[in-house]
């Protein structure tokens, strides 16, 4: 382990019981979730029951996480009778994905026995057992507007979780523990589990940091698995020697295969088997070496004479500023891109674009959704603007294809410290094998390099016919 709690062998503890369920199931514990198990476990002995009210667990992907979880709720529904025990995960069908197949390994274990027939609607999803518990799989997005109350919650993949709605949950959870603790005489849990996330895992993060830094409840109990800060992601040996799983549930051979599904994605690659977290930084995209490389003399304002132009414009997250750039197609085939502006707020980003058209006549090209969609709407109602129609895929296609330009040659960058920033401290987002600029989850300004790539793209995407040549 990284880092986390030690078992206070003092204690007794039920993960021998939790083992138990364990085989029942045909996944016997492996030892990293017999550990778990047995600290999680451990009963308080002023209470007789759990010491810990709260489980934090961060691991690698494929471990066991979810599986372990299965048991564990498994075990806590048959603890005593009526008892609620809830899996929540980032949508509905994620939860239920999941949930299936547990009910397919409780259809093959003697646990059948005491299981009452489960409902398999749609909305509906639950394994009631003949005590009167009941396990059932829910989204998040269902119980952060409702609440639920319940004697154990686990939160899967909490790292998708934003503060607010992890707040929301957890707000709805605690308050009514005591009671059930009361009632039952079991103390409730509350189960965060996952692995780690990006900047914008604002929930995960938060509790995460605060075990780390020794500040979490006496009652929280964690367990952070993972590859030490100075190793490399990239070396399988050094995978294989902190993941909890490796050899077990899967050996080297499919480690290899596991990072070739990765591709370039050298930071999902570093989370999900090393679980580092994805700020951002490791994934500088536009390497420092290549950026160096394709720096240009800012243009004079004749440059864009007789040549095709683009302005690109992009709004930061929550709006506290709009860049405006430009791109021009020299003679000699070369983009060369520079950023114009970059404003406070977005007030004055139209009248500035008219004014700057006074030298560059030109068409303006931006996203038109998140931060950028009210600036985009209000564009589109000017006569005397011209917008460079740009989907959302071609939008999953403005930052590679910026950066192939800087790499084959063909596109460069005007030098101007707001930008050299942006590019430096920009992270991406990937979504299959494209990607985005990451807003919320970069530091510092997203939008002077958003702006530029747009421009670039622009003008290298658009018919020459359309552009303003004069
Ligand atoms: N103790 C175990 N014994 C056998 N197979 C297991 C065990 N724990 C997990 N598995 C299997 O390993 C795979 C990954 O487990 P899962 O719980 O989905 O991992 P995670 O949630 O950490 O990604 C699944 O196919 C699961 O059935
Ligand atoms: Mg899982």
């Amino acid at each position: 382990m990284r880092g986390g709690t030690r078992r206070d062998p003092s204690r007794r503890t039920d993960g021998a019981n939790v083992a138990a369920f364990a085989e029942y199931l045909h996944t016997p514990l492996l030892p990293w979730q017999r550990y778990v198990a047995d600290v999680a476990g451990e009963i308080d002995p002023d209470t007789g029951s759990y010491y810990y009210d709260t489980v934090i667990l961060s691991t690698q992907r494929q471990c066991g996480k979810s599986t372990l979880i299965d048991t564990q709720s498994t075990r806590n529904a048959l603890w005593g009778p009526r008892r609620y025990v809830y899996y929540l995960a980032q949508t509905g069908k994620d939860a239920s994905e999941h949930f299936k197949k547990y009910l397919s390994s409780l259809q093959d274990s003697e646990l059948q026995a005491i299981c009452r027939r489960p409902y398999l609607g749609a909305g509906d999803l639950r394994q009631p057992y003949i005590n009167g518990s009941v396990f059932r799989p829910m989204s998040v997005t269902k119980v952060a507007g409702h609440g639920v109350q319940g004697d154990m919650i686990t939160l899967d993949e909490a790292f998708s979780l934003s503060a607010d709605t992890g707040d929301a949950i957890i707000d709805g959870f605690l308050p009514t523990t005591a009671t059930r603790f009361r009632a039952t005489g079991v103390q409730p849990q509350l189960w965060i589990t996952s692995t780690e996330g990006t900047a914008e895992s604002t929930f995960f993060n938060a509790r995460l940091d605060a075990c780390r830094a020794g500040e979490a409840s006496r009652r929280t109990c964690w367990f952070d698995f993972g590859i030490p800060e100075d190793a490399d992601p990239e070396d399988l040996d050094t995978i294989m020697a902190y993941h909890p799983a490796a050899g077990l549930l899967w050996d080297r051979g499919q480690l290899a295969d596991f990072r070739a599904q990765f591709g370039q994605n050298t930071a999902g690659w570093a989370r999900a088997f090393g679980n580092r977290r994805d700020t951002g930084i490791a994934d500088r995209f536009i390497p420092v070496d290549l950026w160096d490389a394709t720096v240009c003399e800012p243009m004079p304002p004749g440059a864009a004479r007789n040549a095709p132009t683009a302005f690109g414009m992009a709004v930061d997250v929550d709006a506290t500023h709009t860049s405006i750039s430009v791109a021009v197609r020299g003679d000699d085939g070369v983009t060369r891109t520079q950023v114009l502006k970059v404003l406070d707020g977005t007030g004055d980003a139209v009248a500035e674009l008219r004014r700057l058209a006074r030298t560059y006549e030109a068409p303006v090209c931006m996203d038109s959704r998140g931060p950028n969609a009210p600036l985009h709407d209000l564009l589109s109602r000017q006569d005397d603007v011209e917008l460079v129609p740009l989907s959302s895929a071609d939008y999953m296609a403005v930052g590679q294809s910026y950066l192939s330009g800087l790499q084959n040659g063909v596109t460069l960058h005007a030098a101007d410290t707001r930008l050299d920033e942006s590019a430096a401290n920009c992270a991406r987002s990937w979504a299959g094998d494209s990607w985005h600029v990451t807003r919320r989850g970069s530091t510092g300004l997203t939008s002077p390099i958003e702006s530029v790539m747009v421009a670039a793209w622009a003008v290298m995407h658009t018919e020459d016919a359309d552009l303003q040549i004069f």
